[in-house]
């Protein structure tokens, strides 16, 4: 296979997985077996072949054992390991080991350490230390993964490439004078002229006018607030000089084997990575891979590992995906690791497989007993195999091998097709993250969750999709906090519901063009008119407090004085500074409908908005009648659905359910019994929903 176009290559992965000639999905995990004597080899592989693992992905971190100094390769190790792994059926997802530079390097290539937005250059002896923009750095990589593709392109055990690791993880956004001359030459190419990016970078204000490319740095450190189109601009410099050198290393692999190529994304990625934009990347991947973490002292962390597997989908264009990496139980790098419950791990795995994934994979297969992730859990404990963990490992390799047919088929709702889409697009995410703004309360991921918490607890299917994307076949469509959108979004969401669609579009959305330019006129400016509301000032809330609605309970963060233009009021502010102004609307549009949403609903008055709008939609829970406890999600193909049923909660869960549960065997016969905290995957007939 050669294409990138697709992200067909899950199914060609799928296919290099099969057992008796049918599809299997994958089980396994990264391996480190160069952080281990060769006598514990055997040992690995043997407890693989118990585990029914059949995937793993090797050389991750092995640079400076495979190249110990420049130019010098040492692949006798990586030969032995991949011959063993063949010989025992394993399969491989082989790096290109280019995710961190040896200290050789780093020590002979000084200037290839990326500088922080204060001016320190940092050192090595951590990982991911590099600058993205450094020609050194892209030598030497290049160079690596064109030994490693040479090499082991035809080794038998290898059916996956897998560039790099989490790009942009670890790795300190570069603000280097080498990124300041990779930066102009971005904005040259986005600009053409100085002109034009000084009218982009509204740079009247504040006498930042620029007379010469020269002047032009990254947004560094200064007094106060940088420019917010400069600091927009180099996120997506960053992101795209990072997805330069993945397509170096990706064209060098290609140009040796046909194998499907990926790198794994980091989900919503949170916290101090380097921003990546996924769905640029993914357009770029044959396999759509992620990595996923349960934040261990999350309540709700199940639904956050929800929209994270709907999300992956997202951007796999509804395919299914690969989950390259989750947890067997705690992490290391949270300010408290705890450790997952009995049965924990196995709700996790079979969630990302209910959204989508055709695997689970793990970091990593043998927890380590040296380096930073020593405390970081593994599919092979410290303890050994008489251990919970141990035991879950095995028994989720059972369960995936019980259920192999799902592999290929893709996520539905109640209509044979999912019906909602949620907006989240990475310009508006990063754009609504700027500093100077009307509250630090108003969080575009959170809004996103808020909304896509309400979907799942009413037990509706969503996917995430970009507001340029083809919305047509959607009943509801969802725009939370996308602050900042393009006109190509604009008119596509505007075109979705004069045709029939209805759309759904909370504060804080439609503020601002591309460039980061208030879109002027009544608030919304992208949509005032589509809303059939005028808002004129923000009146963001205090900390803490909630303002009470004449309908759909309290709102919170936020609220907006303004009017109703056309609109139909379905709640309004009753008490404080705007009392009067709407807060949530409804107005038709050509033959559709557009809602307008001015504060954060509570969860219950979230809920009963969805009612309303969904009944407006006519979109319907998966099934009705469930626990609240219980998760519910659907695969289908070919006249065949199967159904996933996630007991979260701590009581048994009867259900109302005909067909055969792959997990057990057993046919329900009408009623299934589910265990707190157990999973059942029933498959039927599509005619029976
Ligand atoms: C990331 C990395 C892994 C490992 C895990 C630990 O996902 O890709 O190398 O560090 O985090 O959770």
């Amino acid at each position: 296979m050669d294409t990138n176009t697709d992200n067909a290559g899950m199914d060609y992965i799928t296919a290099r997985l099969a057992t008796e000639g049918s599809p299997a999905l994958a089980f396994g995990g990264d391996y480190n077996p160069e952080q281990w004597p060769e006598e514990t080899w055997d040992e690995d592989v043997r407890l693989m072949r118990e585990a029914g693992v059949n995937l793993v992905s090797v050389g991750i971190f092995s640079w400076s054992l495979l190249e110990p100094s420049e130019g010098v390769y040492d692949f006798g190790w990586l030969d032995r390991i991949l011959d063993l792994l063949h010989a025992n059926g394993i399969r491989v997802d082989l790096a290109n080991a280019t995710a961190s530079p040896p200290p050789w390097f780093s020590h002979k290539y000084p200037q290839s350490l990326p500088v922080t937005a204060d001016g320190v250059r940092h050192s090595y002896g951590s990982r991911q230390a590099f600058a993205a923009s450094s020609p050194d750095y892209r030598r030497a990589a290049a160079a690596l993964t064109e030994q490693i593709a040479a090499r082991y392109k035809d080794h038998p055990a290898v059916v996956m490439w897998h560039i790099h690791n989490e790009y942009g993880c670890h790795n300190q956004p570069d603000f280097s004078d080498g990124a300041a001359a990779g930066f102009r030459r971005w904005l040259e190419r986005r600009y053409g002229g100085l002109e034009d990016l000084n009218a982009a970078w509204g740079t009247a204000f504040w006498s930042q006018r620029y007379s010469a490319w020269d002047e032009i740095l990254p947004p560094r450190t200064s007094g106060t607030w940088v420019n917010p189109t400069q600091q927009l601009d180099f996120a997506r410099y960053s992101s795209d000089e990072l997805l330069e050198c993945y397509k170096a290393e990706a064209a060098i692999i290609r140009s040796h084997s046909g194998h499907p190529v990926t790198t794994n994304f980091m989900g919503f990625n949170m916290g101090l990575h380097q921003p990546v934009d996924y769905w640029r990347w993914s357009e770029e991947m044959d396999v759509v891979s992620n990595d996923h973490y349960l934040i261990s002292e999350d309540p709700r962390n199940f639904q956050e590992l929800a929209a994270t597997a709907d999300l992956t989908r997202g951007w796999a264009n509804g395919k299914p995906w690969l989950l390259m990496e989750h947890s067997t139980s705690a992490v290391n790098w949270q300010p408290r690791n705890i450790a997952k419950a009995p049965g924990e791990m196995l709700r996790n795995s079979l969630q990302h497989v209910a959204r989508g994934a055709d695997g689970a994979l793990f970091f990593q297969w043998r927890a380590s007993r040296a380096g930073a992730e020593k405390f970081h859990s593994g599919m092979l404990p410290h303890a050994g195999t008489d251990t919970k963990v141990w035991r879950e490992v095995v028994q989720l390799g059972r369960a995936l091998r019980s259920l192999a047919e799902v592999s290929g088929s893709v996520v539905t709702g109640a209509s044979g097709r999912v019906d909602v889409a949620i907006l989240h697009d990475t310009d508006a995410r990063w754009g609504s993250e700027l500093d100077s703004h009307p509250s630090i309360d108003s969080s575009n991921i959170a809004e996103t969750r808020r909304w896509h918490d309400a979907f799942y607890r009413a037990g509706i299917p969503t996917d995430f999709r970009r507001s340029t994307d083809d919305l047509s076949g959607y009943r509801l469509v969802v725009a939370p906090m996308q602050y900042l959108l393009s006109d190509a979004g604009v008119a596509n969401l505007a075109g979705y519901a004069q045709s029939g669609g209805h759309l759904v579009v909370s504060y804080f959305s439609g503020i601002v063009d591309e460039n980061d330019h208030i879109r002027l006129g009544s608030y919304p400016g992208a949509f005032s008119k589509l809303l059939g509301v005028q808002m004129e000032e923000f009146f963001p809330l205090r900390a803490g407090e909630s303002v009470r609605l004449s309908s759909f309970g309290t709102g919170t963060c936020w609220q907006e004085l303004g009017k109703a233009a056309g609109a139909e009021v379905l709640a309004a502010v009753t008490e404080g500074p705007a009392a009067g102004s709407p807060a949530v609307t409804r107005h038709r549009t050509g033959s559709g409908r557009a809602y307008y949403v001015a504060t954060s609903l509570a969860p219950a008055g979230m809920a009963e908005l969805l009612d309303v709008v969904c009944s407006d939609s006519a979109v319907q829970p998966l099934l009705t009648g469930l626990p609240a406890d219980v998760e519910v999600a659907r695969r289908s193909k070919n006249g065949t659905d199967w159904t996933f049923f996630i007991n979260h909660g701590a009581g048994e869960a009867r259900l109302d359910v005909n067909g055969v549960d792959l997990l057990s065997g057993d046919d329900t016969g009408g009623a299934l019994t589910l265990a707190a905290g157990g999973v059942a995957v029933v498959r039927s007939q599509t005619s029976i929903h």
